[in-house]
């Protein structure tokens, strides 16, 4: 059975999603969010953020890709593909793609939905979320709150996307050009 492909990123100004090993931020409202949303389900990740987390995510399955399948991570299962991962998640629902760049950009080819907390201020980073063809998504909830990073007010965004159909042959339904990079 082909399973449901869900894609998850905390994204702030420029696309940046990360920094020497880590989340340049600490926000709970997006870790509360992002544990609502993936709980009891399984998560797939790529083996730097596996290493950043120090340890499984509790109440998840954890799926960690890697080169070396005979890697040992203890708590998840080391696999290495996103197609033979979502083949072999054992958990009920969505699959989540939860980073990092590589895994994002594999799983935006198939995920049908997109969860991103878009973080409006500039961090210093060396990963970025892959930039997307916009036109190809369709935003279905937005939820804007504000909550101090390192003691400044910062505001973010809960987004949702799902992907359009798309109907061969229909020009209404003709994707207009262009990518998002969530800059700015
Ligand atoms: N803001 C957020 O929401 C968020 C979420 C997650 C992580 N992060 C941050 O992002 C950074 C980590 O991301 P990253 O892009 O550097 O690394 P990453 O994708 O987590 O891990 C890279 C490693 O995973 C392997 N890998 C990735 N995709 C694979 C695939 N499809 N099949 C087999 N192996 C695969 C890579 O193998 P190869 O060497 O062969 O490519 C490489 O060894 C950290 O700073 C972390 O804190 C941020």
């Amino acid at each position: 059975m082909k399973r449901d492909i869900h894609v998850v990123a905390a994204v702030a100004n420029g696309g940046i999603v990360g920094h020497e090993g880590k989340m340049p931020w600490h926000l709970p409202p997006d870790l509360r969010r992002f544990r609502q949303l993936t709980r009891e389900r399984t998560v797939v990740m790529g083996l730097s953020t596996w290493e950043s987390l120090g340890g499984p995510l509790r109440e998840r399955e954890n799926i960690v890709l890697c080169p070396e399948p005979s890697r040992v991570c203890e708590g998840a299962l080391v696999i290495d593909s996103l197609a033979a991962a979502a083949a072999v998640a054992s958990r009920s629902g969505p699959v989540f793609v939860i980073g990092g760049h590589r895994p994002w950009v594999e799983a935006l080819t198939v995920a049908s939905t997109l969860h991103l907390t878009r973080i409006h201020r500039d961090f210093v980073g060396d990963v970025v979320f892959p930039s997307f063809d916009a036109t190809q998504w369709r935003e279905i909830h937005r939820e804007v709150g504000e909550h101090p990073i390192d003691g400044v007010p910062t505001r973010y965004e809960f987004l949702t996307f799902v992907r359009r159909a798309t109907v061969t042959g229909s020009r209404s339904h003709r994707p207009r050009p262009g990518t998002t990079t969530l800059s700015g």
